[in-house]
């Protein structure tokens, strides 16, 4: 539950999506299945679940899929919606994130962010009496991992408890919510990172805690995908880490994700990557374009997605 410090009337029910383990497993697949009948349209389709409620968007860093897949749900569920450029808002001139979250809360039903640190959207959450979600920070991307996995199992099936996904390149944002992903859904997962940059050890010892399949950290990408069913990889330098760009080039190429590493592992393999994709850096062109890839369906599914997690943040249908 959400312990705003707030708003007196405040609804104890309201709930914040920061993180993969703000959710329940049963939470997880319940969400990832509703947004797989919205995507059927097994939901009617004069059904606007979301009629009269307003979502704010407060960005503090670029975005095509994730601001556009948000709105379009939100459009798509009958709502409304505000873009705020964290530029154009007084937070750039040092109003504190305290009143920016707890006026915001006086407008909005619920508030997607992406900034920088991680404490930043935990501040905005402390303070708003909305549910507020992280559109990704330094630290994690939840929604791209939950929209991901959505799309693992369109092509696998619910149960992935006998699946092995390969993470191949940087322990990044999308990394630690897919680490913790793998926790919660009980799949097991191989991360090939080059020294140095790993992932979070207290992500990874939190999630190793909960977990019923193995996780592990290995810096040999082709063990790191034999035998696995899924691959996905991400660019080597994250927004805020450009001027690392050009070290990073060196350091990440022998894990790009090319034809001669797909071949290790197994033949019906799917290749993920959340995009934006730096071609022939991370991840080669051929694989991308290639007949294991399902990078457009992983981006549409973003949106399917955002449409069940909104409803259950909004509406509180857990
Ligand atoms: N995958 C993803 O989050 O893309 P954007 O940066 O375009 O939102
Ligand atoms: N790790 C990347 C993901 C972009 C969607 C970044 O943070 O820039």
């Amino acid at each position: 539950m959400k312990t705003s410090r707030f708003s007196p009337s405040k609804d104890q029910t309201t709930r914040d999506f920061l993180t993969v383990f703000d959710l329940t497993t049963r939470e997880i697949s319940d969400i990832i299945s509703r947004a797989m009948d919205l995507k059927a349209q097994k939901v009617r389709k004069h059904e606007r679940p979301l009629a009269g409620r307003v979502l704010g968007l407060l960005f503090d860093k670029p975005s095509t899929r994730t601001r556009v897949s948000f709105e379009t749900a939100m459009l798509r569920m009958g709502g409304t919606l505000t873009f705020l450029s964290a530029r154009d808002l007084q937070i750039r001139r040092g109003e504190p994130l305290k009143d920016t979250a707890r006026v915001l809360s006086r407008y909005l039903d619920c508030l997607v962010v992406r900034t920088f640190g991680h404490e930043i959207v935990e501040e905005l959450a402390e303070w708003a009496s909305i549910p507020v979600i992280n559109g990704l920070t330094d630290g994690h991307h939840p929604c791209q991992a939950l929209s991901d996995i959505m799309t693992v199992m369109e092509k696998r099936g619910m149960d992935l408890r006998n699946t092995k996904a390969a993470w191949i390149g940087d322990g990044n944002n999308v990394a630690h919510s897919w680490i913790e992903t793998a926790s919660r859904m009980g799949f097991a997962m191989t991360l090939a990172c080059p020294e140095g940059y790993e992932p979070d050890p207290g992500i990874l010892a939190k999630a190793r805690a909960q977990a019923s399949a193995p996780i592990e950290v290995i810096k040999d990408p082709v063990e790191a995908v034999r035998d696995a069913h899924v691959i996905n990889t991400d660019v080597w330098a994250s927004m805020g880490q450009e001027d690392q760009a050009e070290e990073r080039r060196q350091i990440f190429m022998p894990y790009q994700v090319n034809e001669q590493l797909v071949s290790h592992a197994r033949p019906d393999a799917i290749v993920l990557h959340c995009l934006p994709a730096h071609r022939g850096e991370e991840i080669t062109e051929a694989v991308l374009e290639g007949p294991k890839s399902v990078v457009w369906d992983q981006a549409e599914n973003k949106m399917h997605l955002h449409k069940a997690l909104l409803e259950f943040l909004i509406l509180g249908k857990g």
